[in-house]
C-alpha cells in the first residue's frame, strides 16, 4: 500500500518495496536522508551524524554545512560547493538559490504537469513541498508520488515567479539524489545510430562523471538514464538504483563523488543549450525525474521500471492490449514503389496472417529519394493514382489493416512548404542553414506551426483510413534558433520545440484514440519515457541484423519492456550488416518485442513463406506472455556469446525462453541455461520437445539447450504449467 508518513520534520513515502526520506532541517532547508528498500521507521540524527551535520540545534547554513548535507534540491553558490540542481538569475545579477520548506501537503493523488507528459495520477499518494527563496521570491513546488505496485518514486518541479522583477532560469534539473557512499558503478546505455543503447558499466570516481545529449533529441548516442549499482550487482542479484527522466529533449545525467565519498546524482535538461525568462507571476515546469530501487539486481530494477511505464505511463488504450503484426514497405521497397507493386506485397504479407500493411516513406511530394517534400503531405499521384484513399482500400480489401508513414516534424529546402514559409524551420538569421539527410527541422515550438503538423497528420490519418501511423523522426537540431522568439529568449528554443511536439502529440492521440501510433528516430533515436506517454511502441532500431539486435533489445530492455519495442524479421544479407543469419534466429530475436516484418515476402522461396505463416501464428499466441509478462536477462549479450532471456506471464503459468549464441563453438556441449521466475513447486511442459520439468529444476538444474550447427543460432522454448 502506497503511503506518505509524516512524522514531525520527516516525509517519508512508502510502498511494500522502497522508502524514500526526507527531512526539513531547522530553518527549513530540504535534505534528503534515503532512497532504498522499504522501512519501518528511520532515525535522522543517525544519518546526519554520518553526514556530520548536527540535527537540530547547532545547524547552521553559515558554516558551510550544506556541503555534507545530502538535499532535495540544492543550489551551487551558498556553502554548496558539489553541483546544484538549480541556478536562478535574480535581478541583481546573482544566480544562487536558497530555497526552505513553507508548506507540505499531502495530495489525493499526483497532479499532471503542465504541458508535459508524466506517470499517470491514478493509483498514486502524492506529496507536495513548497519552498521558497525569499532574496528572490521564486517558489519551487516539489510533487513526490509513489504507487502500490513499482518500486519507484516520481518526481517534478514547478517554479514560479513570486517576486516582483524577472528572473532568468539557467538551470532546473529534474532530480537529484543524493547518496551517502561511493560503493557504487554506473551503468549507462551510450550507443550510435543503429547501434542504439549499448552497455557501459564503470566504477564510479571521484568527480564528474555522466551523459548528456544536446541533440535536440533524448538521442540514439545517450539515453537520459543511469544506474548506480554495487560492484557485486548482476543481472539477478543486489543493489540496484536506476533513474530517469520522462522527457525527450536536451538532457544531461551526472553523478559526482564529494570529497566526502557521498554521490550525487542530477538528471534535467542540459542548461547549455537552455533559459528560460520568468516573468513575475509566470511558471516554469521541468519534466518529471523517476526512481527505482531494486535489490534483486539490474533486472529487477529493469522490471521496476516496466511496471511502472506499463501500469502507468503508456497510453491507456494500449496499456496491456494485443498488438497487430504488421509488415513494412520500408526495406521491402524503400521509394521505388507505386500501388501495384505496394498492393502485391500486402497480398503475400496477408497470406502469411500479417495484420497490418505500413508503406513507409516515398508517398508524397515527389519524394523518389530523400532530397526533397516533407512537408508537402499531398499523395504523388504518379505513384498511387487512386489516392491514399484508394490505395487503403485496396490493402483492406486484402483483410489487413492499413497504416502510413510520416515524418510531421520536417521540412524539405525542396518543398512548397519551404518556398512558402522559409523562416518556419529552426535557423540563426545570417547564418547559413545546416541540413541532415537534406532536411531542415520545423520549429515546433510555434502554434501555427503545430496548427499545420495537427492538420497534415489529420488529413493524412483521415484520406488514408490508416489505423497505425509511425511518427518518424531523422535528424538533430544545428542552427538553433526561432524566428518567434526575441534575442534574449532564444535559449527556450529547444524546450519550447518539445513543449509544442508534446502538444501535438496530446491533440492527435486525443482526436484519433484507436491508431496506433509508432514513434520512431531514424531507429531508436528517440526512445523514452517522455514519447512513450504517446506512443506505445518505438522503432528500436534500423539495425535489424539478428546479432545486432540482441544487443540493442538487451540494452533497451534495462529501461522499457518488450511491448515498447519495434521488432522486425528483415531479409538477408542484412541491410546494415550484410550478415546472413537463419531465418529462426531473426525470428526468435524479432520476438523479443512488438513483433513484425521488414522484408518482401515476394522474394522468399515456397518454404520461407510457410515458416512466415507458423511464425505469425506462433508471434500472436505468445504475444501475452512475451509483451506483457516479466523479463528475466539469463545470459546478457554483453557478457556472453550464448544470450537468453525469458519472459514469464504474470500467474506464471507460462514462460517463453529464448537463446542466441552469436558464434558457433566446435565441440562444445550445448548450453545449459539455470531459468527465472518460475513457480519452484510447479511442473512445466516444454512443448516443442514434450519433456516437463519441475520449476525449481529449471530454476537450479537449469536447461539443456541443443543448438543447430553454425554462427546466429537459436532456440525459442514454450513453457507451460502442467497444473
Ligand atoms: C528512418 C526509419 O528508421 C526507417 O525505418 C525508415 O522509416 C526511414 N527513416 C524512411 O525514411
Amino acid at each position: 500500500m502506497a503511503e506518505i508518513l509524516r512524522e514531525g520534520n520527516l516525509y517519508h513515502l512508502r510502498n511494500e518495496q522502497v522508502s524514500y526520506v526526507m527531512r526539513e532541517m531547522p530553518g527549513g532547508v530540504l535534505a534528503h536522508l534515503y532512497f532504498g528498500a522499504r522501512l519501518e521507521r528511520l532515525n535522522a540524527e543517525n544519518l546526519l551524524r554520518r553526514a556530520n551535520v548536527p540535527a537540530d540545534e547547532g545547524f547552521s547554513v553559515q558554516e558551510c554545512t550544506l556541503d555534507r548535507l545530502p538535499q532535495e534540491y540544492p543550489s551551487f553558490g551558498l556553502g554548496d560547493m558539489r553541483d546544484g540542481a538549480l541556478t536562478v538569475e535574480g535581478p541583481d545579477g546573482s544566480w544562487a538559490v536558497d530555497l526552505r520548506v513553507e508548506k507540505a501537503e499531502t495530495l489525493e493523488a499526483k497532479p499532471a504537469l503542465e504541458g508535459l507528459p508524466a506517470t499517470r495520477g491514478e493509483g498514486s499518494a502524492a506529496l507536495r513541498l513548497t519552498l521558497k527563496d525569499a532574496h528572490t521570491g521564486l517558489t519551487v513546488l516539489l510533487d513526490y508520488a509513489i504507487y502500490d505496485d513499482c518500486p519507484a518514486v516520481t518526481r517534478s518541479a514547478r517554479l514560479v515567479n513570486g517576486g516582483e522583477a524577472p528572473l532568468n532560469v539557467t538551470r532546473a534539473y529534474s532530480l537529484c539524489l543524493d547518496m551517502p557512499d561511493d560503493g557504487w558503478e554506473l551503468i549507462t546505455l551510450p550507443g550510435a545510430w543503429a547501434r542504439e543503447r549499448s552497455l557501459s558499466r564503470r566504477p564510479l570516481a571521484a568527480g564528474h562523471q555522466g551523459v548528456s545529449s544536446r541533440r535536440g533529441a533524448s538521442s540514439a548516442q545517450a539515453s537520459p538514464f543511469m544506474a548506480l549499482v554495487r560492484p557485486e550487482t548482476t543481472q539477478a542479484l543486489g543493489e540496484a538504483i536506476g533513474a530517469t527522466l520522462v522527457y525527450s529533449g536536451n538532457f544531461i545525467a551526472n553523478a559526482e563523488v564529494s570529497q566526502f565519498g557521498a554521490t550525487r546524482l542530477l538528471m534535467g535538461i542540459d542548461e547549455r543549450d537552455f533559459a528560460w525568462q520568468l516573468l513575475p507571476g509566470a511558471s516554469f515546469q521541468a519534466p518529471e525525474a523517476v526512481v527505482v530501487y531494486s535489490a534483486e539486481g539490474i533486472g529487477g530494477m529493469s522490471r521496476g521500471f516496466h511496471s511502472l511505464w506499463e501500469n502507468h505511463l503508456l497510453p491507456g488504450r494500449w496499456m496491456n492490449r494485443p498488438r497487430p503484426v504488421l509488415l513494412n514497405s520500408w526495406e521491402a521497397a524503400y521509394f521505388d514503389f507505386d500501388a501495384d507493386k505496394l498492393v502485391s506485397i500486402a497480398k503475400a504479407a496477408a497470406d502469411a496472417g500479417v495484420e497490418l500493411f505500413v508503406m513507409d516513406d516515398g508517398w508524397f511530394g515527389h519524394r523518389d529519394d530523400d532530397y526533397t517534400s516533407l512537408g508537402d503531405w499531398s499523395v504523388d499521384r504518379r505513384k498511387l493514382p487512386e489516392g491514399l484513399e484508394g490505395l487503403g482500400e485496396r490493402v483492406r480489401a486484402l483483410g489487413l489493416q492499413f497504416g502510413i508513414w510520416m515524418e510531421p516534424e520536417m521540412i524539405s529546402p525542396d518543398s512548397d512548404l519551404y518556398r512558402a514559409h522559409p523562416d518556419w524551420c529552426l535557423h540563426i538569421p545570417g547564418r547559413e542553414g545546416i541540413n541532415s539527410r537534406h532536411q531542415l527541422v520545423l520549429d515546433m515550438g510555434r502554434p501555427e506551426i503545430q496548427g499545420f503538423v495537427v492538420q497534415a497528420v489529420s488529413d493524412t490519418l483521415k484520406a488514408s483510413g490508416a489505423t497505425y501511423l509511425k511518427w518518424d523522426m531523422n535528424r538533430n537540431f544545428t542552427n538553433i534558433g526561432s524566428a518567434a522568439l526575441p534575442a534574449d529568449r532564444q535559449k527556450e528554443t529547444a524546450h519550447r520545440y518539445m513543449l509544442g511536439l508534446y502538444a501535438v502529440m496530446e491533440r492527435l492521440v486525443t482526436a484519433f484514440p484507436d491508431v496506433l501510433f509508432e514513434g520512431c528516430a531514424s531507429g531508436g533515436g528517440r526512445f523514452d519515457a517522455g514519447m512513450l506517454y504517446y506512443v506505445p511502441q518505438i522503432w528500436c532500431s534500423d539495425n535489424t541484423d539478428a546479432l545486432c539486435r540482441v544487443e540493442i533489445q538487451c540494452g533497451t530492455t534495462m529501461l522499457f519492456p518488450p511491448s515498447t519495442m519495434g521488432c522486425h524479421v528483415s531479409a538477408v544479407p542484412n541491410h546494415q550488416t550484410a550478415r546472413v543469419t537463419p531465418l529462426e534466429t531473426r525470428f526468435a530475436t524479432a520476438l523479443g518485442g512488438s513483433f513484425g516484418y521488414e522484408l518482401d515476402p515476394r522474394k522468399l522461396t515456397d518454404g520461407e513463406r510457410e515458416t512466415l505463416i507458423s511464425q505469425v501464428a506462433f508471434a500472436n499466441r505468445t504475444q501475452n506472455v512475451r509483451l506483457y509478462g516479466r523479463l528475466y536477462w539469463l545470459q546478457t549479450p554483453f557478457e556472453d556469446n550464448d544470450a537468453a532471456w525469458m519472459s514469464v506471464a504474470g500467474d506464471r503459468s507460462e514462460a517463453i525462453f529464448t537463446l542466441v549464441r552469436a558464434m558457433a563453438r566446435p565441440n562444445a556441449m550445448p548450453p545449459l541455461v539455470r531459468l527465472a521466475g518460475l513457480d519452484a513447486k510447479r511442473r512445466y511442459r516444454v512443448m516443442e520437445t514434450g519433456e516437463v520439468f519441475g520449476g525449481d529444476e529449471l530454476m537450479q538444474a537449469g536447461l539443456c539447450c541443443p543448438l543447430p550447427y553454425g554462427d546466429a543460432a537459436s532456440v525459442v522454448y514454450t513453457l507451460k504449467a502442467e497444473d
